[in-house]
């Protein structure tokens, strides 16, 4: 699995999520696209294909539903760069800098409704259910990660340190809650039973929480050459992630000072936040965390091994890559 191969299957989405992102007036159109135009790993339209397809259903029944989930990924996006006062994504300027404060809102806005649209409009007028279970399915992740995302915020304001188990369950709403809802609208789109969207969501929960986990870790230690994002914004902001979490339970008193000295603080220099980095690199703590994000990329395995066929395999070697990713 590579992101190439992983760009080849959603191409078919990249056309129509354009022809539906076009529209007047021009410039929100443009921000709410800019995003989406500017790069971005496709992860969740894949998972939604791939799922559909590992039911037997077909690339075209899922591609709706596809596109709809990266149009919310990309409305998350544009919030959550609001949100933590980040200024580059993607390697450009995020949409609220580069288009200012309304319309960066408002293009989340519209990414957020034009989701909706599109998962019923085919199923308009028609007798059956399915488009009602995707809209209800969306707007649930909605929800979930509406939930995560103020817990994110709440716990970087609180000077308490969480317990793992918090972050867990902060990142399987903020994250998480996303991947699984791909994985579900991939299995409802093939039109297949219950019991098969739950083992899909419990595939897409448990990625999910390990793609965040290791997210977190390039967050910190990652190359922003690779990323395209900046490194250490997550320890100016006070973010309590994982890696931090870790290296705070790890470290001696004086790297500790180290770490705190610019962790939430908004008026420390860059060097200083790169000396908090290192002093987190040099803790040993990556492996145990690639191990945790395993742990999770395991039990989503697990989750999907009564079924057969490439997409099955394809699904499996996106565990790796989640994993293994350094973007
Ligand atoms: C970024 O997700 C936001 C998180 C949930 C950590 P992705 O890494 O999948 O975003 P893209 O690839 O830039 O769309
Ligand atoms: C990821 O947020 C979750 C959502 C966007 C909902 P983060 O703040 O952890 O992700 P990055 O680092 O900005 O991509
Ligand atoms: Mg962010
Ligand atoms: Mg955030």
């Amino acid at each position: 699995m590579n992101l190439e191969k992983l760009a080849e299957t959603v191409s078919k989405i990249d056309s129509f999520l354009s022809s539906r992102l076009s529209g007047e007036p021009k410039d929100l159109y443009q921000a709410a696209s800019y995003l989406i135009d500017h790069g971005g790993k496709r992860l969740r339209p894949y998972m939604v294909i791939k799922s559909c397809q590992i039911l037997g259903g077909t690339m075209k029944q899922s591609i709706p539903a596809a596109a709809a989930v990266e149009m919310v990924h990309n409305f998350t996006l544009v919030h959550d760069d609001i949100m933590d006062n980040d200024e580059v994504r993607h390697g450009v300027p995020t949409v609220h800098v580069r288009f200012g404060m309304p319309i960066g809102i408002l293009a989340g806005d519209l990414l957020f409704s034009r989701a909706f649209e599109t998962i019923s409009k085919p199923y308009l007028h028609k007798s059956g259910n399915v488009g009602l279970n995707l809209v209800a399915t969306l707007a649930k992740a909605c929800t979930d990660v509406c939930e995560g995302q103020a817990l994110d915020i709440s716990m970087a304001k609180s000077s308490k340190i969480p317990s793992e188990d918090q972050y867990i369950k902060m990142i399987e709403k903020k994250t998480s809650s996303l991947f699984v809802a791909s994985c579900a609208m991939g299995a409802i789109s093939a039109n297949k039973d219950f019991a098969d969207v739950t083992r899909l969501s419990t595939f897409g929960r448990n990625l999910g929480i390990a793609f965040q986990i290791i997210d977190d870790l390039i967050g910190v230690t990652g190359n922003p050459k690779i990323t395209k994002k900046p490194v250490g914004n997550d320890i100016r902001e006070g973010k309590k992630s994982l890696p931090i979490l870790m290296a705070i339970k790890k470290a001696s008193s004086q790297e500790k000072k180290i770490i705190l000295n610019a962790f939430g603080n908004s008026s420390v220099s860059k060097s200083e936040v790169e000396r908090a980095i290192s002093t987190i690199s040099s803790l040993g703590i990556e492996d145990t965390i690639k191990q945790k994000a395993m742990y999770h990329s395991n039990a989503a395995m697990k989750s999907i091994l009564i079924y057969d066929g490439s997409a099955k395999n394809e699904l499996l070697s996106l565990l790796d890559f989640v994993v293994e990713r350094s973007l």
